[in-house]
């Protein structure tokens, strides 16, 4: 079914302040409440076609700057040149296909309940590398925001106060996003709010990678704090997305761009040595588990937390320490 029409949604926003409903005019929004200061402001202001459903006071973000991001699409520095202008041939020396979102997308889709679950992607400006069948399957309603407008999302809104009503949705979608958080904890809160008691998650987020995006790059998880992270739902799947020989590639790239003090440098290096990529296929998961580029994560939310006690024997990784 794919990407959903916003209006079909309008009853499902809320305010980011107040987390009151919105009503609707000619395309415009606003808050209700009439003791909230966003609804005194007017109609919430719109980029392009996309209304900004941002509280700012509570954000680290200024009105000002989300024009900047429309115009970079997110990118800290807007680049002269990408691998993505590539032929997909070429391109796969540096963006291989990511076979492990897809196996997971499938795992979700599966799992979604009735004729026309929705399902939320947050960070969704770009399409995520292997996350292709969710915009094509035949049930799934798309809905999508990010922190700039673009065909594939519906509004432009920050993450940690998601302007949807409590358990709207059926599923969330986050990948490559919570390291540019600055609250993932708070984050996570906010998925766990718009879903209900069984409702999905996926995640993909970097562990032993360098930072990207500048400015606008702030945690990072081992496969355990993943985990602890969302603490509120129980696993169906989880594991590295790339592993130790991924890692490496993108090491090579880093020490060469710092060594030439060149981006393209180092990109370059990293199409060159794109074959250690391939030694992921010879590490065991273990292994993995301790020097993975990034984990994923799919769950479904549960009734009860992971508990602090239960987190040290959920380690996955290959060093035994003789806990008891
Ligand atoms: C590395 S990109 C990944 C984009 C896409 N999910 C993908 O996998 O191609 C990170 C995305 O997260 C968005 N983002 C960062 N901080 C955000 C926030 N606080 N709220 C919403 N989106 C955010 C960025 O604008 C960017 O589009
Ligand atoms: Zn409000």
């Amino acid at each position: 079914m794919g990407l959903v029409d916003l209006a079909t949604l309008s009853s499902l926003l809320i305010c980011p302040a107040c987390g009151g409903p919105l009503a609707e005019s000619e395309g415009r929004y606003q808050c209700t409440s009439t003791s909230c200061d966003l609804a005194k402001r007017g109609s919430y202001p719109v980029i392009g076609q996309w209304p900004v459903f941002i509280d700012f006071e509570r954000s680290m973000f200024r009105p000002d700057e989300m024009r900047t991001f429309e115009a970079a699409g997110f990118e800290a520095v807007p680049k002269r040149w990408s691998v993505d202008r590539l032929p997909a041939g070429l391109r796969s020396l540096w963006k291989p296909t990511n076979h492990v979102a897809a196996r997971n997308i499938e795992l979700l889709l599966a799992r979604l309940p009735g004729d026309s679950p929705l399902v939320l992607v947050i960070g969704g400006g770009t399409m995520g590398n292997g996350i292709e069948a969710l915009y094509a399957d035949r049930r799934a309603r798309v809905v999508a925001f990010d922190l700039y407008g673009s065909p594939l999302t519906h509004f432009i809104a920050d993450a940690h106060h998601i302007p949807l009503a409590s358990e709207s949705v059926d599923a969330v979608l986050i990948q490559a996003v919570l390291e540019h958080v600055l609250d993932p904890v708070q984050v996570v809160a906010e998925i766990e709010r718009v879903l209900p008691v069984g409702g999905l998650v996926y995640a993909e987020t970097p562990f032993l990678q360098q930072v990207h995006a500048g400015p606008y790059d702030f945690v990072r998880y081992t496969g355990s704090g993943h985990r602890y992270l969302f603490r509120a739902f129980e696993e169906i799947a989880a594991g590295p997305v790339a592993g130790p020989g991924t890692q490496l590639q993108w090491s090579i790239d880093h020490v060469v761009r710092g060594l030439l003090r060149s981006e393209l440098a180092g990109k370059i290096a990293r199409g060159l040595v794109f074959w250690l990529r391939y030694l992921d296929r010879l590490v065991p998961n273990a292994y993995a588990m301790d020097s993975a580029s990034a984990y994923y994560f799919l769950g479904r939310r549960g009734e009860h937390d992971l508990t602090p006690r239960e987190i040290a024997d959920y380690y996955q990784g290959a060093q035994h320490v003789g806990r008891g």
